[in-house]
């Protein structure tokens, strides 16, 4: 059957592919970031309490009021930006619906998008379906994956529309820093370009990192799609609830998009997120030293296994090469070897290049899970591995 040349244009996510092949081989899933421990028992308690208080039609398009006002004081205190919750913020299904609904309300065919690599593996086939064409831009492995200035300087060209940013990063956990935003921020303004910044992981940071939005630089504020969610500060990755954050007219495309696409994001757990964005700021102390016990325990683990790992700045992932361990085997038959015969899912690392074999010789580790978890991976790894 003809499907659309969009749609042949890009594969099935690696990544989900992965936790359908750890279920399927009894394997441990440290393949798809998302927590196997439960989210905070208030959210539990605020998501019974609105459906038993009957928000359960329909809400706003753009989002509930309560949560869109929750969302402004939030983007003011932690994001330094200032948004209007009738003007400025879309709340989505999730961070992935605000990627692709602010890619479609303002792409148009033939506009380039600039991508890092390695990223996200749904930013291009969110381009693709927006009818623009996906440029990859590479970050430097060898150095810390900096951006280079000259190169990216030449990256930038008349075609330019915009330029995805994901801070921290997955696969790697790198943080910009703040010289690179201004980077970044220079060439937008001097191509006229839009950055799509997805946030998702600004919460989770390890070592004193600060989290900087590029549109809190002044030059950004009007050229930034500030993109965010609730799945991974609050462990709740099932109830798709996300949001973007615009200049009121870049914001109206949005909302229009957006309303055709979905509709609407889940009425009762948006009004359950209006109360997470109410969590004491202990709630994020504890999230970050929960996940940094885990990233200390997961990262000397695989560094005794034979791994050689980046340690990251933020999010929940740790990058891995097993060049030493395996010197032949490419990244998809490492990672077929763990899930099947090891009994560990991970990604293989070239679902995170546009130039796969950049990838070849790398997997990704998440450790979103409880420590009981992670241990029993390691023992695996290291019962199958170790030397
Ligand atoms: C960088 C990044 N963006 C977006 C998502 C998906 O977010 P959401 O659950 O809000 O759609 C993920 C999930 O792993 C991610 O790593």
């Amino acid at each position: 059957m003809k499907v659309s040349k969009k749609a042949a244009q890009f594969t099935e996510s690696v990544i989900r592919e992965m936790t359908r092949l750890a279920a399927k081989y009894g394997a441990v899933n440290l393949a798809q970031g998302f927590p196997d421990f439960p989210c905070p028992e208030e959210l539990k308690a605020a998501a019974a309490k609105a459906i038993r208080e009957d928000y359960n039609q329909y809400s706003v398009t753009w989002g509930a009021p309560a949560l869109r006002e929750a969302i402004s004081r939030k983007a003011k205190m932690y994001n330094k930006i200032d948004a209007d919750p009738n003007s400025n913020i879309v709340v989505t299904c999730g961070t992935t619906e605000a990627m692709v609904s602010s890619q479609l309300a303002i792409l148009d065919p033939g506009e380039e998008l600039l991508v890092f690599d390695p990223h996200y593996e749904n930013y291009a086939p969110d381009a693709i379906i927006s009818g623009a064409k996906p440029k990859y831009f590479e970050l430097d492995q060898e150095n810390g994956f900096a951006l280079d200035e000259e190169k990216l300087k030449e990256a930038f060209n008349s075609k330019t529309r915009g330029l995805v940013l994901n801070s921290p990063l997955n696969p790697t956990g790198k943080v910009f820093t703040r010289k690179e935003l201004e980077l970044i921020a220079d060439l937008c303004n001097d191509y006229n370009a839009i950055c799509f910044t997805d946030e998702i992981y600004e919460y989770i940071l390890y070592g004193g990192t600060e989290h900087v939005s590029i549109a809190s630089l002044p030059s950004m504020r009007d050229r930034t799609v500030t993109i965010s969610g609730f799945s991974k500060t609050y462990s709740i990755t099932g109830w798709r609830v996300g949001y973007v954050i615009a200049e009121a007219e870049l914001t109206n495309a949005i909302k229009k998009v957006h309303d055709f696409v979905t509709v609407g994001a889940p009425h009762p757990l948006q009004i359950a997120c209006a109360d997470a964005l109410a969590l004491p700021e202990s709630y994020y102390v504890q999230l970050r030293k929960d996940y940094d016990g885990k990233r200390k325990m997961l990262l000397d683990s695989l560094r005794s296994i034979g791994f050689s790992c980046v340690d990251p700045s933020g999010a929940y992932y740790i990058w891995s090469d097993f060049t030493e361990l395996d010197s032949k085997a490419d990244d998809l038959e490492f990672s077929k070897k763990l899930v099947e015969k090891v009994g560990v899912a991970v990604v293989p690392g070239s679902s995170f290049y546009y130039k796969s074999d950049h990838g070849r010789k790398k997997i990704r580790f998440t450790f979103s899970k409880k420590m009981e978890t992670l241990e029993k991976a390691c023992e695996r790894l290291e019962k199958n591995l170790g030397k």
